[in-house]
Order: C-alpha cells, then sequence, then structure tokens
C-alpha cells in the first residue's frame, strides 16, 4: 500500500481557534426517528409535520430561513429571512424588493432555501423559482407587520451605506411619524415572495454520519418523485 502523501504545512491557528472548533460537539443531541419509507406523497405535508415536530421539541425560531439568490452574473449571496407560509403553491417569505435580494431575483428568479433545527438535526432544502405575490397579498403582508417594522421598510434604502447613526435615527422617527400620521400607508416594494419548489430534501442527522436523506423531486405531470439520497 503506498503511504498517504504528508499533508501541506498548517497555517498558524488563530489563538487556537481551529482546535476550538474541533472540539465543538454536533448532532449531540436526541436524534428523532424518521422512517422515509412512511413519509407521505406531498412535501408540504412532511414540511408541515417537521416543523411542528421541530416547535415541540423547543428549536428556537424554526421559521427562521437560509436564502440563497444569485445575481445577472451567477455569484451568490445568501441571508437569513422569516419563513411567512408554506401552501401547494410553495414557501413564502417577504422583503423589500427594492434591496439586493429584490434586484437579484429580479435578475435571476432560481433561489434556495435552507433550514438547520439543532435541536432536532434537521435540515430542509428547498430550491425553486421565486415569483412576487399578488400586489394586494403584499400589501396585506406588509400592514400585519408592527408599525415600527412599517416604518423602517418604509424608510427604505435597506443595505446601503449611512452616513451615520443619527442619520439613521433621523430618518427612522420621519418614518415612524408618516406611519402614524397614516396606519393605512403602504409600502410598494414591499414584497410577499413565493418561491415554487423543483425539489425539497428532508435530511435527518445520523451519529455516525449515516444521515437519511429523502428528496421529493417536483414531477413534470404534477405530483412528486422521491428519491433516498447518498448521505
Ligand atoms: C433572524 C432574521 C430574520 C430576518 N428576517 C427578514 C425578513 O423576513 N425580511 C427581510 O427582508 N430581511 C430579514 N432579515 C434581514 C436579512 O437577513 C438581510 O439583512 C436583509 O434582508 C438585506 O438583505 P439583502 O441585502 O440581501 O437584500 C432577517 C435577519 C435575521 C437574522
Amino acid at each position: 500500500m503506498t503511504p498517504a502523501p504528508a499533508p501541506p504545512p498548517e497555517r498558524p491557528a488563530h489563538s487556537g481557534l481551529r482546535a476550538r472548533l474541533r472540539a465543538l460537539p454536533v448532532f449531540a443531541t436526541a436524534i428523532p426517528r424518521f422512517d422515509p419509507d412512511a413519509a407521505p406523497d406531498d412535501p408540504v405535508e412532511l414540511f408541515a409535520s417537521w416543523l411542528d415536530h421541530a416547535v415541540a421539541a423547543g428549536v428556537a425560531e424554526p421559521h427562521v430561513v437560509n436564502l440563497a439568490t444569485v445575481d445577472a452574473e451567477g455569484r451568490p449571496s445568501s441571508r437569513f429571512l422569516l419563513l411567512k407560509d408554506v401552501d401547494a403553491d410553495g414557501w413564502r417569505f417577504a422583503s423589500t424588493s427594492a434591496g439586493p435580494k429584490g434586484a437579484e431575483l429580479a435578475a435571476n428568479p432560481h433561489a434556495a432555501l435552507a433550514f438547520y433545527w439543532s435541536r432536532v438535526a434537521r435540515q430542509v432544502r428547498v430550491r425553486g423559482t421565486v415569483a412576487p405575490e399578488d400586489p394586494r397579498r403584499c400589501a396585506a403582508d406588509f400592514l400585519a407587520r408592527s408599525p415600527a417594522a412599517r416604518a423602517e421598510a418604509l424608510a427604505g434604502g435597506q443595505s446601503t451605506p449611512v452616513a451615520s447613526r443619527a442619520e439613521l435615527a433621523e430618518a427612522t422617527a420621519a418614518a415612524r411619524a408618516r406611519v402614524a400620521a397614516d396606519p393605512g400607508l403602504v409600502d410598494p416594494h414591499w414584497t410577499l415572495y413565493t418561491l415554487r419548489p423543483e425539489y425539497v430534501e428532508f435530511w435527518q442527522a445520523d451519529r455516525d454520519r449515516a444521515h437519511i436523506r429523502l428528496r421529493y423531486t417536483a414531477a413534470t405531470g404534477g405530483g412528486w418523485t422521491r428519491s433516498l439520497l447518498r448521505p
């Protein structure tokens, strides 16, 4: 047997960070049972039951989801958002269309979502195309937000640099005054987006890394095909 090649010299560790990272546990939780053979035909049904299970298990903020988008040149960005709804049409989230993610989704509607619920060692990944909902549904989502959240959106300019905290505070105060004067005011850029899934993957960790992965792929004529994936 040929001996394994010597590894390249490691860069100096940053104050022992490498060792501390490697010492951190993962999947050190009571891992729930997942029998992919008993999974429902519809991934939305399975997602709803996994979400309810996560809530019951005390997973913190299980509705926080990572959204990955790509710009017109194919460069990716990702950020966390709140999941607003899931139904037969897809996974919904809300944001301004006037910021970077809105521009990216307008240029390229392909996107992916990823949830990780560490307390139950489960991951759900969804990939598909994103479209804005009807403006009336966007307005209803906007008006369901708190006055402070509405004001922040109305202040605009999300993700653009600001000269100072004072300038920011001034803009927030002005926007809050607008909301107080007109509680029905709707930000025309506020958008409820729906990611229509091409595939949905349910991933259950195994401590010995024999993870269980079940992927639902949207079939051309409607319905879903299911496949198990290697861990
Ligand atoms: C837990 C959490 C929830 C968030 N929820 C939202 C949300 O629902 N909508 C939103 O636009 N931004 C939300 N944000 C802020 C985004 O992560 C991001 O900073 C912002 O949308 C700007 O993204 P962009 O520059 O890629 O457009 C949230 C951030 C965190 C950490």
